[in-house]
């Protein structure tokens, strides 16, 4: 069974949806912490429900990006984890943070990547009329939201919705579609090489599994 850390910055769904499979064995692993950078996060209430070890680091205290990511590795590091699952961590992370956990650390961003990096990407993609929607799911990488995409969702943008409207349909894709890689994970079946990533040893295309 593998053992997983999960960062976090807020609400945590994707962080309960995945300590959920775990529970149910859906997920050959185990959240053994979660990380998050804000105090007030709820997340960190979920992990408590779930009797899961919890830790803030709280970047304010730190004086800058390298200090800061020293700390949030030195905090992982205790748990010597397999994966580390970024789930709606909302921080720019250094090369050096990421090198060191590169093949082992996953993301979901919303938005089909490649378009829509960074904030804000409902409202990006209803502004530009996008039809379509979603979220990805990448292997983490120094180039911001750039890592090789593992499984992508879409969801339709209709002509009246709201970015909140459409931030609840994109989330209700991210719930099934982040465990599932988890999973893939957990089993072994996915890897990353060359800025590729690999399922069963064959490299995916640029949207991922297909
Ligand atoms: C999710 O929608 C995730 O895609 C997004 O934050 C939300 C976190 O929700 N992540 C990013 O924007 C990362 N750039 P959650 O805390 O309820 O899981």
């Amino acid at each position: 069974m593998k053992s997983i850390v999960v960062l976090i910055s807020g609400n945590g769904s994707n962080l309960q949806s995945i300590i959920d499979q775990c529970q149910a064995e859906k997920i050959d692993g185990k959240v053994v912490a979660v990380i998050s950078n804000k105090q007030d996060a709820y997340g960190l209430t979920r992990a408590t429900n779930a009797s899961i070890p919890s830790h803030v680091v709280d970047n304010k205290s730190f004086a800058d990006r390298e200090s800061y990511d020293q700390a949030l590795k030195n905090c992982i590091e205790q748990y010597q984890p397999d994966l580390v699952v970024l789930a709606g961590f909302m921080r720019i992370l250094t090369p050096e943070f990421v090198r060191f956990y590169q093949g082992k650390m996953l993301n979901i961003h919303p938005s089909l990547l490649p378009k829509y990096k960074g904030l804000h990407t409902h409202q990006r993609a209803i502004d530009d009329g996008e039809s379509e929607h979603g979220a990805s799911v990448h292997f983490v990488t120094p180039d911001l939201d750039g890592g090789p995409v593992i499984l992508q969702s879409k969801v339709p943008v209709f002509a009246d919705d709201t970015a909140t409207d459409l931030a609840a349909r994109v989330q209700q894709q991210e719930l099934t579609m982040y465990p599932m890689v988890v999973s893939w994970f957990c089993n072994e079946r996915l890897s990353m090489q060359a800025d590729k990533a690999l399922m069963d040893g064959k490299p995916l295309g640029s949207q991922g599994y297909a």
